[in-house]
């Protein structure tokens, strides 16, 4: 017993040492807190074994190789302890009630997710700010806290106070600072919480000035002194001196309520402009945290609720390759099954070789993997620390996985190609396309029935899937497909045939043309026909229509086998053509309202509104009830603030807003996950 102990002793040292030294987590916070409860049910059974710096006891950093000067904290600096689900919310608050026998009101806040500061103002100024370190002591860091630019270097009153807040990284500047580090050929940061660590701990402010870092501010020293006696009212009380709150702290009254609340945050949670890791609940009453008092560790007048975690760690046991619609051949990491937000996932996409040289991705490597909103899973960054030297080189694959033709890699570009037109992988996925709802909307006809016929030689393009009513018998001796589900997958082929023309266009599954872009087609071109005819110099002159475009759809209408398919699919009757008064609009946004603030990178905001327009949507002009999307830019301001207080707005980022009407980057999402909640449609 007592070697695993020390043994679990020093891994945890180990982690510490990273995570607080070095920036750089080697295990995912769900593990970490495993290994921690493991360790202090060790030490309740066994209290011989505990050493004197344990783990469970220490908060944070021990300063090994600290550049800083360290200060000791008036008032030490305690962490929070966590909770999973509701019910470990309940027992915080039945153990609360024990001591306290009056009516609770708690406050729910958002937990973010970068580094606790301290920062003391004296007489209104600041005069030092200082990292939590080991909770006792911290370092000294007022120089780069004084390049943030929305901590003030004064205060509205010439108060003297301690506030602690959260240092974090907005969303927007940490993507943009880890494609500068992409080009620069640095090591890029695995999440915004590293990152915006990192930066503190830098030498030189003005990188820090640089970075774009943010603070927002959650709690008073010794609040009472200032004649306030909650919470609540502490937060307002350093807002009005000029300190920056999330502007989230909801005063709930039962554990219904804060049940509630927490269900609203863990979806709305991915519209906010930076990370957090969850909310922290927190009890009102000042006179309710002398009663209950703090651990070592975190106070008893607190808990966080941690959301599920969207980094984990698993293992890395294989690579497989998947062909896409187009032919690009995506390697997939194979992983030991774990959960992330709340799924279990096996798999991940690794994107293509570049991707993986550049992470320095091996079979058998410890991983971390990540899956944010919207997105299929992702291998973030590989634990090389842990390596045993039994790894594997990941070898690209030279021939199709599926149907062995030579792979061939476009000039200039990382994807590697399957060309043979025939191929069956290639074959299955376009029909899939052909068949989803946005496109030709066929019901019935899944993954599994196209494979078996593609397997049996039924089909052979999609074409072939409107003489799928000569084969009734074949579909009936499926799994599951009696003649009733029979009827009704030929009925919704035949259906199909009179969709409007853009939808058709959209089905075709030209690269790069999706759903806005098929609808713009649609318009312009009012036929197939017409489509056809159209140079590289027309389409250019379309608004919108740009070369990566232009080509696709030139060379679509110039490729032998596309022009066999379009005229079998004209011989059984495809709608090709706007029919007169029909409203050929694929109405994406119909019935939903649109406003957008902040600094915008992709559109200007007459391209914005042209296009929430187009695609039958509505503009307003200010936060209301009524609206339904507000998509934020950098720098957000008041409508942000209002949009969250209102709460049923959905609050999106650029790129969102992006994937909701450019189709470019959904092949690998729909290929690899059938899981339509995980597709950006889904915001409907
Ligand atoms: S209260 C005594 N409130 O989470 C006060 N902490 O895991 C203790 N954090 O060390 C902290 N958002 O760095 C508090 N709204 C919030 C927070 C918050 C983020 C961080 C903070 C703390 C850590 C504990």
């Amino acid at each position: 017993m007592k070697k695993k102990y020390l043994e679990l002793v020093e891994l945890l040292h180990k982690y510490n040492y990273y995570y607080y030294e070095k920036n750089e987590s080697l295990v995912s916070d769900v593990e970490y807190d495993k290994l921690i409860k493991e360790l202090e049910k060790l030490e309740e059974n066994y209290p011989e074994l505990k050493v004197s710096n344990s783990p469970s006891e220490k908060v944070g950093s021990h300063f090994k190789t600290s550049k800083f000067n360290k200060v000791t904290h008036k008032k030490s600096m305690l962490s929070l302890s966590n909770s999973y689900n509701i019910s470990e919310v309940e027992n915080f608050i039945v153990r609360a009630k024990k001591s306290i026998d009056e009516e609770m009101e708690y406050i729910l806040e958002l937990k973010l997710d970068g580094l606790s500061i301290s920062v003391i103002y004296e007489n209104g100024k600041l005069v030092q700010a200082i990292t939590r370190g080991d909770g006792i002591i911290g370092e000294d860091v007022t120089e780069n806290i004084l390049e943030i630019e929305s901590i003030p270097h004064y205060l509205k009153e010439r108060v003297s106070i301690e506030v602690r807040g959260e240092i974090v990284l907005p969303l927007s500047n940490f993507e943009k600072l880890n494609s500068q580090r992409l080009s620069d050929g640095e090591e890029l940061f695995a999440n915004p919480r590293n990152a915006a660590s990192g930066t503190i701990r830098q030498l030189d402010s003005k990188i820090v000035k640089n970075r774009g870092l943010d603070c927002y501010f959650y709690y008073v020293v010794d609040g009472e002194n200032f004649g306030i006696s909650k919470h609540s009212d502490s937060l307002k009380f350093i807002e009005n001196l000029g300190l920056k709150t999330s502007g989230v702290y909801e005063i709930c009254k039962t554990s219904k309520e804060l049940e509630e609340r927490i269900n609203f945050w863990e979806k709305e949670r991915h519209s906010l402009p930076y990370e957090t890791d969850g909310l922290v609940i927190k009890i009102n009453d000042y006179n309710h945290h002398s009663i209950l008092g703090n651990t070592t560790k975190a106070p008893r007048w607190a808990i966080a609720y941690k959301f599920p975690a969207k980094q984990v760690t698993t293992k890395l046991l294989g690579v497989t390759y998947q062909v896409g619609r187009t032919g690009t051949v995506t390697p997939v990491a194979e992983l030991e099954a774990v959960e992330v937000s709340g799924s279990i996932v096996k798999r991940a996409s690794l994107h293509n070789f570049d991707e993986i040289r550049r992470k320095d991705i091996k079979i058998g490597d410890k991983v971390f993997i990540e899956k944010a909103a919207e997105i299929i899973p992702q291998v973030i960054k590989v634990v090389k620390e842990e390596r045993t030297g039994a790894e594997l080189e990941i070898i690209p694959p030279t021939h199709c996985p599926i149907c062995n033709t030579a792979l061939a890699q476009e000039e200039g570009l990382v994807a590697l190609k399957c060309p043979n037109p025939q191929c069956d992988a290639k074959i299955q996925r376009r029909i899939e396309y052909f068949v989803s709802r946005d496109a030709m909307s066929i019901d019935g006809l899944g993954g599994k029935i196209i494979e078996k016929f593609i397997e049996i030689g039924k089909i052979k393009d999609i074409s072939d899937i409107y003489l799928l009513k000569n084969f009734k018998e074949e579909l009936m001796s499926l799994d599951k497909m009696g003649e009733k589900s029979v009827n009704n997958l030929i009925d919704s082929i035949e259906e199909s045939k009179k969709r409007d023309y853009s939808k058709t266009l959209y089905a075709l599954g030209i690269p790069f043309v999706g759903k806005f872009l098929a609808n713009l087609l649609a318009k312009e071109s009012k036929s197939i026909d017409n489509l056809a005819k159209l140079d590289i110099e027309d389409l250019l002159n379309i608004e919108q229509v740009g070369e990566k475009v232009a080509n696709s759809v030139y060379n679509f209408f110039r490729t032998e086998e596309n022009i066999e398919l379009l005229n079998k699919l004209k011989s059984f009757g495809i709608n090709y053509e706007i029919k007169e008064n029909n409203d050929t609009q694929l109405e994406t946004f119909s019935g939903k309202t649109f406003l957008f603030t902040g600094k915008l990178e992709h559109f200007t905001r007459n391209e914005i509104k042209d296009i929430v327009e187009k695609l039958g949507g509505t503009n307003l002009g200010s936060v209301s009830k009524k609206l339904d999307f507000l998509i934020v830019g950098k720098d957000a301001g008041s409508k942000l603030e209002k949009a969250l207080e209102i709460g049923t707005v959905k609050i999106i980022k650029e790129e969102d807003f992006f994937n909701m009407i450019n189709e470019d980057s959904k092949e690998i999402n729909s290929e690899q996950n059938n899981n339509s909640k995980l597709e950006p449609q889904s915001l409907f």
